[in-house]
């Protein structure tokens, strides 16, 4: 293939360079075309305009293909934990047993926090969206660690603050859906692994024993190995932009978990079992509801279907569709809401409307059966993709500061007044 691409406009003709990645993918570098005309792009939603080169995370959305740092997305959650793949994406290789008990053992000594900020929990009303706590605490971090503001610190100081993050994060997940409760806030217990601290944090009581099921520990460390990365959303997106700015990381980070809050993004976990629980209540008639999604005049969206990128299948949802099976089987769980999601999807899968438009079950479709099979609160399923999702920010956003990648600073069409003099509040 050529190197270039050619953009004729009018009488003009420009020559653009040509990118092309590892996986062959190839983009038109329009970077220069500002310099040789006044000539913008635009693409409302970034459908179809990359922001950055990146060797995080690979997908193919035609063939359903993901991959953390080229290893496939099966194979990582068959195979690795949390721990490692956060390693992964972070660092870059998997680790060494020596790495991976080092970078565990840092993340397990920083899982306190302030006790300052349990004031900051108080404050809150009850019935504040945990989403809503944990972007804030997130960025309230960056005030106890000043220091994380220089953005020229060293190596050793940025891992610190990664450290930190992936270690409290979990902390405060837990704090924030305790405080909702009005129970007394459990410290984190160092013995324990990543997802048994957390679990312990959300649901021992000081007046019972609680112990901690593996059945629910191995899901819990799939389900957030599968949120781990997913390259350019939203989300991550967010992360780079706000980080672009040399906004400190906590920053970066409460600005990622806001992105994701949205029901169109990580929210759609809860939307989901809203909307299931919805048809439930409605007698169960699955032809009404996929009416109203199809209906242009209806706001109604089926979610947890549909994807940006994948147009044939969501692998993550593929293995999150066995789990959930698995994991209710095992705890002995009848949910008559992962029957209606499966009806759901047979149905909408045959349907003329997602056929054509290449809507499919996206990982958010049956995550959220999971996580109420484990116990966790519908109004916590957001944060739970947050936690699964924070080392894939950390990746972006240290890739973002070692590539020295410039502002984000996108530009637009203006469509508003042209000039007109300003008149006096007398004479309008
Ligand atoms: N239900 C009904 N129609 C839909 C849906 C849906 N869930 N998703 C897309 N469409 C239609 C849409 O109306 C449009 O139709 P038309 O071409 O006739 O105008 C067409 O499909 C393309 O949709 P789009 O909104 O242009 O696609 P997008 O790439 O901008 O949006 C999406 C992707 C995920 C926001 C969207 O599919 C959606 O809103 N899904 C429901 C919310 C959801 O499940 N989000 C979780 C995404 S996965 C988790 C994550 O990583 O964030």
């Amino acid at each position: 293939m050529s190197e270039h691409a050619k953009l004729t406009i009018g009488e003009n003709e420009y020559e653009l360079p040509l990118t092309t990645g590892t996986e062959n993918e190839t983009a038109i570098d329009i970077g220069k075309l500002r310099g040789q005309s006044k000539i913008i792009t635009i693409d409302p939603g970034f459908k179809n305009t990359g922001s950055c080169k990146s060797a995080i995370t690979f997908l193919d959305g035609e063939k359903g293909i993901l991959r953390y740092r080229g290893y496939p997305i099966e194979q990582l959650a068959e195979k690795a934990d949390f721990m490692e793949v956060a390693y992964l994406l972070i660092y870059g290789e998997l680790p060494n047993k020596e790495q991976l008990t080092t970078f565990h053992d840092s993340i397990t000594h920083h899982t306190l926090v302030h006790e300052d900020m349990k004031q900051f929990f108080e404050a809150y009303p009850r019935k504040a969206h945990p989403m809503g706590i944990l972007a804030s605490m997130v960025c309230s971090l960056s005030t106890f660690y000043p220091e994380s503001q220089d953005p020229n610190r060293g190596s050793s100081a940025v891992d610190l603050t990664i450290h930190r993050l992936l270690a409290k994060l979990p902390t405060l997940a837990a704090w924030s859906y305790k405080h909702s409760k009005s129970h007394p806030y459990v410290y984190p217990q160092n013995d324990l692994g990543y997802c048994e601290n957390f679990l312990n944090m959300m649901f021992k009581m000081p007046t019972e024993e609680y112990e901690i099921d593996p059945v629910i520990v191995n899901a819990l460390d799939k389900l957030l190995i599968l949120h781990a990365d997913h390259e350019q959303n939203c989300s991550a997106s967010t992360v780079r932009i706000v980080g672009s700015s040399q906004a400190n990381l906590y920053a970066s980070i409460s600005a990622g978990v806001s992105a994701l809050w949205g029901p169109l993004h990580g929210g759609a976990n809860q939307a989901v079992i809203e909307m299931l629980e919805a048809i439930k209540e409605d007698g169960g008639d699955y032809q009404k509801w996929i009416a109203k999604a199809k209906d242009k005049n209806d706001p109604f969206r089926l979610m947890g279907f549909g994807h940006r990128v994948y147009k044939n299948f969501d692998p993550r949802a593929r293995i999150i569709k066995k789990a959930a099976d698995d994991v209710l089987d095992k705890l002995g769980i009848n949910d008559p809401v992962l029957d209606l999601a499966k009806n759901l999807e047979e149905i909408a899968l045959k349907d003329e409307y997602f056929v054509a438009r290449g809507l499919y079950p996206n990982v958010d479709f049956y995550s959220g059966i999971i996580y109420r099979a484990l116990g966790i609160p519908t109004e916590m399923f957001t944060v739970m993709f947050a936690l699964g999702r924070l080392p894939g920010w950390i990746a972006q956003w240290k890739e973002m500061v070692e590539n020295g990648e410039p502002i984000g600073r996108p530009r637009q069409i203006y469509t508003g007044a042209n000039a007109r003099d300003y008149v006096s509040i007398d004479n309008r």
